[in-house]
């Protein structure tokens, strides 16, 4: 059995290089996270090549600064954890190779992590440290929560939750239950093409926003009517899903489409491309092109632009035209996440993945979840986004389990997460 049940984590699928010491699945003692935001910023989205030099240059500090924030040496662990998939392959093999050599050198169990069911322990390990008195990153070593991997259900409608994990890489439904020590997941939707994330990272470059597009978004929306622009999902046609067509992106193949209920089914291109027309029919090209300059790219362009910096770009057309995206986009994610909810019976939804840190979202889902007599819950801010604390949780049931990663594990770049 475990001494302090320590797990260091290491987190490198896409553009944040991240560790973390875990306690028990229940605590996270230390958190780490170097951002290559402005890195890839330049680019308006995340340059493969790059991200992975980044993560060479960033593993070795950001290792260290986990450890040294949680106060503990590698002797302390019992175990390493790292994400092994789904994440770009160059990415994800930093991660690995460091978290191999070091369980390699410490004679430690390594222990591979999907991201997505990190991001579905982001939220459950918020609840487990809201329960615990000692929940402060770095509190004192003494108090051990009592909590030990999944809790036992309190009923049945607590037995399984309902996760949507929305981020730049991911819009995927699952039904997730704890089994004796470790957790079940079931594919229930997905999307068929872009991410939520990504298209909110489109838009904002469109636009000539910053890069991650969601923050912006987000924040600008404020401004704007969301229902001056009538933006419309249609609904996923049966014969499509039941055609079984080669998924359209990378993303999309992380997770098979056969027998899914196409109500489920998420697709965002298309009102990716619906801005974009709208973009065009009302000459906003040249105006998103000096907002660009204005805000990241001309000689006079602010260091750090503020909200405010970007809403004095925008005309009310333009602000009405983000608020409408994102009430859209918003409203899509919601109606199908409570229509699978209610479908299967799960009483306990939880949101996560970067777009969840999202305030609409995160406002009208709690409404409708009150309106409904569901539970809803999502990460704090930091655990929303990239972050290894939440591979240091996921890690935890796969340690009581003795679920150990081989010493030939390799980056799974389209590594799926239940069936
Ligand atoms: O989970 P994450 O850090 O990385 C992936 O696994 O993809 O998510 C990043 C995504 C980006 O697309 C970013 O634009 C989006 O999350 N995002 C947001 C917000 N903050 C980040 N989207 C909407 N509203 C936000 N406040
Ligand atoms: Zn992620």
């Amino acid at each position: 059995m475990p001494g302090r049940g320590l797990i260091l984590a290491i987190e490198s699928a896409c553009d944040e290089t991240a560790a973390a010491v875990g306690e028990r699945g229940a605590r996270t003692v230390s958190s780490a996270v170097a951002s290559q935001i402005a890195t890839h910023a330049r680019y308006g989205g995340v340059v493969p090549e790059l991200a992975s030099r980044e993560h060479l240059r960033a593993i070795v500090p950001v290792v260290r600064a986990a450890l040294a924030q949680a106060n503990v040496t590698l002797a302390d662990l019992d175990a390493i954890a790292v994400t092994s998939g789904p994440g770009l392959a160059g990415a994800l093999l930093v991660g690995i190779t460091y978290a191999k050599a070091l369980a390699f050198a410490t004679g430690l169990p390594l222990i591979a992590v999907n991201h997505l069911e990190g991001h579905i322990h982001a939220v459950l390990l918020n609840e487990r440290e809201s329960q615990s008195p000692d929940r402060a990153v770095g509190g004192s070593r003494s108090q051990v929560p009592k909590c030990e991997g999944p809790r036992a259900p309190e009923s049945e409608a607590d037995a399984q939750s309902l996760a949507l994990v929305v981020s730049g890489g991911h819009t995927h439904l699952y039904l997730a239950r704890p089994t004796a020590n470790t957790w079940h997941y079931q594919l229930i939707g997905r999307t068929l093409d872009d991410a939520a994330g990504e298209a909110y990272d489109k838009v904002a470059k469109l636009l000539g926003l910053g890069y991650p597009g969601g923050p912006w978004i987000d924040a600008l929306a404020q401004h704007g009517n969301p229902l001056a622009v009538p933006f419309a999902f249609s609904q996923i046609k049966t014969k499509l899903h039941l055609a079984g067509k080669a998924p359209r992106t990378k993303a999309a193949k992380t997770a098979p489409i056969a027998n899914l209920d196409p109500h489920f089914l998420f697709s965002f291109s298309g009102i990716k491309t619906a801005v974009l027309r709208y973009v065009e029919l009302h000459n906003l090209r040249p105006e998103a092109e000096a907002r660009r300059e204005a805000l990241f790219t001309g000689p006079d362009a602010p260091a750090r632009p503020t909200v405010e910096d970007a809403v004095a770009t925008c005309d009310p057309q333009t602000l009405d035209l983000i608020a409408s995206f994102q009430h859209a986009v918003v409203g899509d994610l919601l109606k199908k996440t409570f229509a699978a909810a209610e479908s299967l019976g799960a009483r306990r939804i939880l949101v996560t993945g970067g777009v969840a840190a999202n305030r609409e979202l995160r406002s009208r889902f709690t409404a409708e979840a009150a309106r409904r007599k569901v539970s809803v819950s999502f990460p704090t801010l930091a655990l929303s986004t990239d972050n290894a604390a939440m591979i240091a949780a996921a890690a935890w049931p796969r340690f009581l389990a003795g679920d150990f990663a081989p010493a030939s594990l390799s980056a799974d770049p389209s590594l799926a997460l239940g069936r």
